[in-house]
């Protein structure tokens, strides 16, 4: 596997591959690889790429300082898992690299209004800036290529979805379904940061989610499951809601058919959140 970290240098790798005829698959992260992130690998493996992963935990969607310094960070171990899923190509860019001006502003921002405002953009002002500004610049230095992302963080991916489209990225935006612990628990980074008893509780999550999921309702009726499961179980509920998968306008109790619904919590100060497809039953 080889390792860089300068801007040039990885542009060229991705050019040669190109020329060479090849595709790029780029699977950007923040590093504390899970099998989420191993699943991504996979996944542009089994489509023939050369598998470029990036590891950058990106200060600029952190609206919280201390939520920042807190974020794992493993970087010997992500190296070895992804050597060991086949990523040819490890890049992790320096800070100065990225964003010269940091910690200043930089002043160019990426900004997609609308998806970026709701659920997880409402809590967290700034945030889809951020990993929209990021994803530009990730993309801008790799050039063509197929991108993966995780549905987890599935407004993450509605928001990239739309910038590409109206940035023209020479891109082919790829979602990949969440990975679940056997319990249920949707991987995340952040899930090493809970104790076993908020481990335990924060299974009400994926709980609600399957509930929701298992039965169609009124959009009104699966917020109202959610809710009860998340909060009845001891987690501070940040939003629970069902709303449009793409333009993520939400859901109203005449609308039928499919629609998602997402869940954000906090658990002993641990931000978590999860999201399944449900389908709506309208009211008449
Ligand atoms: O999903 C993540 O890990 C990050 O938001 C991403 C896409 C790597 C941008 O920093």
């Amino acid at each position: 596997m080889l390792r860089l970290t300068g801007v040039e240098e990885w542009r060229s790798y991705c050019d040669d591959q190109r020329l060479a005829n090849r595709r790029v698959g780029l699977v950007p992260t923040m590093g504390a690889l899970h099998a989420g992130h191993t699943s991504l690998f996979d996944a542009a493996k089994d489509h023939g790429d050369v598998v470029v992963a990036t590891m950058f935990v990106n200060p600029r969607q952190f609206d919280d300082q201390g939520d920042l310094d807190r974020y794992p960070r493993t970087p010997d171990v992500d190296r070895a898992m992804a050597e060991a899923h086949g990523v040819d190509c490890l890049i992790e860019p320096t800070l100065a690299a990225m964003w010269p001006d940091y910690p200043g502003p930089t002043p160019t921002t990426v900004t997609v209004r609308g998806l970026s405002d709701v659920l997880e953009g409402a809590h967290r002002p700034g945030h889809f800036d951020g990993v929209a500004s990021v994803v530009a610049k990730l993309l801008t230095v790799t050039g063509p290529c197929r991108v993966y992302f995780g549905e987890k963080d599935f407004q993450q991916l509605a928001v990239i979805r739309q910038m590409v489209r109206d940035l023209s990225f020479a891109v082919d935006v790829v979602g990949c379904g969440i990975v679940r612990d056997a319990d249920g628990l949707a991987l995340s980074s952040r899930n090493v940061l809970l104790g076993e008893d908020a481990r335990q509780r924060a299974l009400a999550l994926s709980r609600a989610l399957a509930t929701v999921t298992a039965a169609p309702a009124s959009a009104s009726e699966h917020r109202r499951t959610l809710r009860e499961i998340v909060s009845g179980a001891g987690l501070d509920v940040i939003y629970a809601d069902v709303v449009d998968p793409v333009t993520f306008a939400p859901s109203g109790d005449a609308d039928s058919g499919d629609a998602r619904a997402l869940v954000a919590a906090r658990i002993d100060g641990v931000r978590l959140i999860d999201n399944g497809p449900v389908v709506l039953k309208g009211e008449p």
